[in-house]
This record gives C-alpha cells, structure tokens and sequence, in this order.
C-alpha cells in the first residue's frame, strides 16, 4: 500500500527553484503509488507562535484560527514528511520557520516521522547548505521517533527556474519515488 506523503514547501517563490524540486518529488512519489500532496506555505494562512501558552500550559486549542490546524492534522497523518526551503542567511525560510513552530501545539503527536528535506541556495558548497539542516535537525530532535531519509540539495542556483537542468532534478524525482 502507498504511503501519505506529505511536500511542505517554504519557498515565497513559487515555481522557484526549491518549489520545482518539491515537484519532481511529488511525482516520483506518486509515479511508485503513494498518495502525495504538497503544500505552497505562502498561500495559506499561517499567524506566528505569540508563546502565550493557550496550547501548551492551558491545553486548550490554538488561539489563532487558521490553516495550521489542517496542516498539523495533515503532519500528524502522514507517513512521509519532505520540508523544502532556499537558504535564506544561512537558515530556513521565514515562512518555514513559522510553520515549524506552530506545531508546539501538537507537536509530539508527529511521531514516527520518514523525513525527507530538499534545500536551494547560490552557494555551492554543501558545508554551507548543512547549516540550514542545523535548523530541521534540531526539529527533528523534537519529534518523536522522527527518522532522517534523505536530503536533496539544489545548489549553486539562484534565479527562479534554474535548477531546471540541474542534476537535483532527477536526485528530487528518484527520491521521491524511493519513500
Ligand atoms: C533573502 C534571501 C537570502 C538568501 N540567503 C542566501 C544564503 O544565505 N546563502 C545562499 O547560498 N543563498 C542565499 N540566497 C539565495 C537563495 O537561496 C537562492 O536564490 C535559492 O535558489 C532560492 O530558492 P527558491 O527559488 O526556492 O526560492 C538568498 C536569497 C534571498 C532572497
């Protein structure tokens, strides 16, 4: 049976570079049978965490209503989760990181987790990549059970649409037929 594999992508760009990579993954995913969705991040409504305890002290539901409540539930269901985002200073997309810490309201509910990330930047060197993934890795420690797949970077781009030839393609595709 196919897994739920779930495509967050944290790019503002759509159709940018991290965003086609996400692609490439859904359909390697589906290609091999597995149900895939993705999410634009930018299109949805998502407030920041303001701390304020509602969920984690109090146990009561998110102050804020907004898509979050459908994307942790969609988090929590699937089987597969692929967190894509460009370097943004070293680090993830706002629009990622946002997301991720949203997620304290029901976060050690995500559990058993495959994760997968695809990670965009101009640098070339991959050493600078690894410091984003600093960021999901310390996610990652959050999350039960939460298991490093893979990684696909797409480096050395920066204009939307160049990672077209780039051989981060076919790995983004290949990957996502493997989950
Ligand atoms: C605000 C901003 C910050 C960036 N910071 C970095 C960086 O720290 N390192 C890097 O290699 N590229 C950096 N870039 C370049 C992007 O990572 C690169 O253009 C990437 O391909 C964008 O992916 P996307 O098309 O999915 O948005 C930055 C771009 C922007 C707009």
């Amino acid at each position: 049976m196919g897994k739920k594999v779930l495509i967050l992508s944290g790019s503002p760009r759509k159709g940018g570079n991290s965003d086609t990579l996400c692609d490439q993954f859904l359909l390697g995913a589906a290609d091999a049978g597995n149900e895939a969705e993705k999410i634009f991040i930018r299109d949805k409504n998502i407030k920041y965490c303001l701390a304020c305890g509602t969920c984690y002290a109090k146990k009561e539901a998110c102050v804020h209503h907004d898509d979050m409540t459908g994307i942790i539930e969609k988090m929590i269901n699937a089987d597969v989760i692929v967190m894509a985002t460009p370097a943004y200073f070293y680090a993830m997309s706002g629009q990622m990181k946002v997301l991720i810490d949203r997620t304290i309201a029901r976060f050690l509910e995500i559990r058993d987790k495959d994760m997968y990330f695809i990670l965009t930047a101009h640098n070339d060197e991959k050493a600078s990549a690894e410091r984003v993934m600093e960021g999901f890795k310390g996610y990652m420690a959050c999350l039960p059970g939460a298991k490093e797949k893979g990684v696909v970077y797409g480096l050395g781009v920066f204009d939307a649409g160049e990672i077209k030839t780039h051989p981060a393609m076919q790995e983004a595709y290949e990957t996502g037929k493997s989950v």
